[in-house]
């Protein structure tokens, strides 16, 4: 029998680069995974290679591979709002790494680097109010619900659950 230690996993984020293009051909693509994010990426597949670059070209915002022990299994991004704030986004996107504590402790690296490196004083981010795993997982970094914002043109997603946490918010655990 294996027995695996997640308490002791080695969890990195590591900047997005070029050839992990075919990690978000598969991720886009994947129903489960439109259904709990935005849906945006529901497009026919040859629009898919020129988003990937032009959202790792970015010069303001910051892409990362999660890896989970040197395997890559999701995307984390810190998009930069405003001179004060950024908003996380983060999608596990090899689902038998849902649930193993891996997205809490990739978030709160996010923080770390977000609040401390980067010199940002809020985040926050937006949910599907339906996604309970994804909203445990922000709660457990200390995000509190902050209300709805409804999208009604958004066919994929009409309403989402806007969560928001403060560098010297009580509630951040990093
Ligand atoms: C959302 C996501 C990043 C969370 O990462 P994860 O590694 O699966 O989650 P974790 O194991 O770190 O934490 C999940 C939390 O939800 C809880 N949870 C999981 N399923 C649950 C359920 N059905 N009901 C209630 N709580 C649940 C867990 O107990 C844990 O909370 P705890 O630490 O307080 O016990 C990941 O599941 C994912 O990428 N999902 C698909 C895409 C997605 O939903 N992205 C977010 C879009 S906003």
């Amino acid at each position: 029998m294996v027995l695996i230690i997640y308490s002791q996993m080695s969890i990195k984020l590591t900047k997005i680069k070029k050839s992990d293009l075919p990690f978000f051909l598969k991720w886009w693509k994947d129903q489960d995974l439109i259904t709990l994010t935005s849906g945006n990426f529901d497009e026919p597949d040859e629009k898919l290679p020129g988003y990937f670059f032009k959202m790792i070209e970015s010069k303001k915002d910051h892409h990362y591979i999660i890896q989970y022990d040197e395997k890559t299994i999701g995307h984390l991004a810190l998009k930069h709002k405003d001179s004060n704030t950024f908003e996380i986004t983060i999608v596990i996107g090899e689902k038998e790494y849902w649930n193993k504590g891996i997205g809490i402790k990739a978030i709160k690296k996010a923080l770390l680097l977000g609040f401390n490196k980067l010199g940002y004083l809020k985040s926050y981010l937006e949910v599907r109010p339906e996604n309970i795993r994804a909203i445990k997982a922000y709660e457990s970094c200390g995000f509190v619900k902050k209300g709805l914002k409804k999208y009604p043109k958004n066919r994929y997603q009409p309403v989402t659950l806007k969560m928001v946490l403060n560098k010297i918010s009580p509630k951040l655990k990093i």
